[in-house]
């Protein structure tokens, strides 16, 4: 959720550090590069970051879950793409995967391969990421992030019976209007910086969160609705980042007679309701778990709040939401009302509920992993199969102005595909003549077989060719 909490002009800002020491180091830095480190944040969080505004300690709920009637699951299966095909260390196989096809449908919409990986100078969307397109994992009743889906769903139809439209099938293809300024992204937020957003062209990219949704179904007339879908972020290397996930968006908007009678004024009510529903949440969600409300910033909302639980010892970030920006319902037509909105990301709740320790485990077509969950049971525990050892290798070069960390893990990523565990700034340092150099220590491993030497030194060969190359920076 990070990302899109970074006010504009404040990438610097310290913000509460959640991370071991040696991450921090590395964070501070992609702080400065990247909107991973949050993005949206937070100038009131300064001020409350540690005090809560709200600390409460629920009882325990029942976890036994409805199983949900999900649409019928239609994702046409990507292209084989050389890059795609290199970059995994098996094909994807069996099951998941159908005959490649010629186009792909994603939410009624047709889509060829050269509509994303467009000869255009602003296109740069890599093969790994087009892969991905219409895997549509949150549609599968049996992975944990379907699993985890559904059981949203159904504290939404429980507590709202059946109030909310659920869209879980839209076109991740939208155009930059609907991804930034329909929820209202400053024209100079680092979002939409290239570096940070999958630019089909230079009026389309690949959504970076599913608010990107939230006008269009406003002014379709949806009052109570909520977006699932699969986002994506060019970002670094490491357990809990992918340049896919997955995340949900909830709306609800209300009526002057909603809060009428409550005596309180729009605002206050709608704000009381949303953190009552999402309290409920959580508790549906983990049980009975100590929590805290963090005031921040979303460029959608005002105001702006995270929900945090006390969980496994830590405070766990659970969601971003707040109430819906009145020009937002302005410009659906809708003058009258006042609304609150929310988003959450889906792995990161799922690594957290089934205890699963690396994010590219989503993606793994390996019996071992996909015959762990089913239908309807949330928080089973992941039992870990054998860990195979990882293989570090280092790369040192002279930066370049242009470089940036994200760059490289796109280039790591082509080549190493879900053999990269981690890429990790270990050594920086700039010499009497001005010169930058990185060291960065690249883990590579697979989840599902021991590597080979040669084929790490391969890799790692390929990892320097294209750095070099493509990134324009000397190796040392
Ligand atoms: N779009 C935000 C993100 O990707 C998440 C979010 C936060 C969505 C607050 C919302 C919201 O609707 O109100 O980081």
């Amino acid at each position: 959720m990070g990302y899109l909490r970074i006010p504009p002009q404040s990438t610097n800002n310290s913000t509460k550090k959640k991370k071991s020491t040696k991450k921090q180091k590395i964070r501070v830095k992609r702080k400065i590069q990247t909107r991973d480190a949050k993005l949206f944040s937070v100038p009131t969080r300064m001020a409350t970051a540690f005090s809560f505004a709200q600390t409460v300690l629920f009882s325990k709920t029942s976890l036994s879950l409805r199983t949900n009637a999900l649409r019928s699951l239609t994702f046409c299966l990507p292209f084989s793409s050389s890059s795609a095909a290199l970059a995994s260390d098996k094909p994807h196989s069996k099951k998941w995967r159908q005959p490649v096809t010629s186009a792909l449908e994603l939410g009624g919409v047709k889509i060829a391969k050269d509509d994303v990986l467009r000869d255009d100078p602003t296109n740069n969307v890599p093969d790994t990421i087009f892969a991905k397109l219409g895997m549509q994992l949150h549609r599968r009743d049996q992975h944990p992030l379907g699993i985890l889906k559904n059981a949203i769903y159904e504290y939404f139809d429980t507590n709202h019976s059946n109030k909310f439209d659920k869209f879980d099938d839209l076109c991740p293809l939208v155009s930059v209007k609907e991804n930034f300024d329909d929820v209202l992204v400053p024209a100079d937020h680092v979002s939409r910086s290239y570096n940070d957003t999958y630019y089909v062209d230079s009026q389309t990219v690949l959504r970076c969160h599913t608010s990107a949704h939230q006008a269009e179904l406003l002014r379709r007339g949806h009052t109570h609705f909520l977006v699932t879908g699969d986002v994506y972020r060019r970002d670094s290397i490491d357990s809990t980042h992918y340049p896919v996930f997955h995340q949900m968006e909830g709306v609800r908007v209300f009526s002057p007679e909603d809060w009428a009678a409550s005596g309180a004024d729009a605002t206050s009510y709608v704000a009381e309701d949303l953190k009552k529903c999402l309290e409920g949440l959580a508790r549906h969600l983990f049980g009975a778990v100590e929590m805290r409300w963090v005031d921040t910033y979303f460029p959608f909302t005002n105001p702006s709040f995270e929900l945090e639980i006390f969980f496994q010892e830590k405070w766990l970030e659970v969601l971003g939401c707040g109430v819906t920006e009145q020009e937002i319902l302005k410009r659906s037509g809708k003058t009258n009302n006042v609304a609150w909105a929310f988003g959450l990301g889906l792995e990161r709740l799922a690594m957290v509920l089934f205890e699963i320790p690396d994010i590219r485990l989503f993606w793994s077509t390996d019996e071992r992993f996909t015959s762990q969950f089913l239908k309807g049971q949330l928080g089973v525990k992941f039992k870990p199969y054998s860990k195979y050892p990882p293989c570090y290798k280092d790369v040192s070069f002279w930066i370049s102005e242009s470089f940036t960390e994200n760059n490289l893990c796109e280039v790591v990523r082509e080549v190493a595909g879900d053999l990269a565990e981690e890429v990790q700034l270990i050594d920086n340092f700039t010499n009497k003549k001005g010169m930058t150099s990185h060291c960065y220590r690249i883990a590579y491993r697979s989840m599902e077989r021991s590597l080979t030497d040669e084929e790490i030194n391969k890799l790692q060969g390929t990892v320097r060719e294209l750095v070099e190359s493509k990134l324009k920076v000397v190796l040392r």
